[in-house]
């Protein structure tokens, strides 16, 4: 029986709004959850790339999607962001996070840049922060200067447009969109 995922990877999956053919990267993928939720929903060429920098985290990763990976769906990958090669450019059409600090974190316009990079023209960068209503969070996760502070940082980088921050309904989302 598949677990269900918590709330706020649950409510992140419907709000990636995907089509199942995508070719994803979740940045700060541990302990494995969204990936647990998106890959039986993957078809086609679709295909989701777990990026995370810890050694427990992708262990973590791997314990909870071993069939996904087995099945082709899932990449496992243990890098920090700024290590990923840039080659070949734009291979994801969509990027996100979950309570990731790389956006206000040194090297903050390196890592923007790298994910920018990874990103096919037209691809999503969705990033998401706070763990729901009333989880405390204001100001350090799903607060509104975290989502200044994230936003400036994606208006900061040129091939990035359309930044939006969604503020109204927790979990914090931002988004922006490769040029
Ligand atoms: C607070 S956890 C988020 C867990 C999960 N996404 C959630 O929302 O429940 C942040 C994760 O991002 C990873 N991380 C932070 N900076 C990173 C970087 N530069 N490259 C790769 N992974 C990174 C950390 O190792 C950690 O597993």
């Amino acid at each position: 029986m598949s677990e269900q995922p918590p709330a706020h990877i649950a409510r992140l999956i419907r709000r990636l709004e995907l089509t199942g053919t995508e070719r994803i990267l979740e940045l700060g993928a541990a302990p494995g959850a969204a990936v647990a939720g998106i890959g039986p929903l993957l078809t086609g060429d679709g295909h989701i790339t777990a990026l995370d920098r810890s050694a427990v985290g992708v262990r973590r990763i791997r314990e909870r999607n071993q069939a996904l990976v087995d099945a082709g769906r899932v990449t496992v990958v243990q890098q920090d962001l700024t290590t990923l090669a840039p080659e070949p450019p734009g291979r994801f059409d969509l990027i996100f996070a979950s309570n990731v600090n790389v956006f206000w974190t040194q090297p903050r316009k390196a890592n923007v840049d790298a994910l920018a990079a990874l990103l096919r023209p037209g691809g999503r960068l969705r990033l998401f922060y706070g763990y729901g209503p009333g989880d405390g969070t204001d100001g350090v996760g799903g607060g509104r200067d975290t989502g200044s502070l994230v936003a400036a940082a994606l208006r900061n980088c040129d091939a990035l447009t359309a930044v939006i921050m969604d503020g109204a309904s927790a979990p914090l989302e931002i988004s922006a969109v490769r040029r």
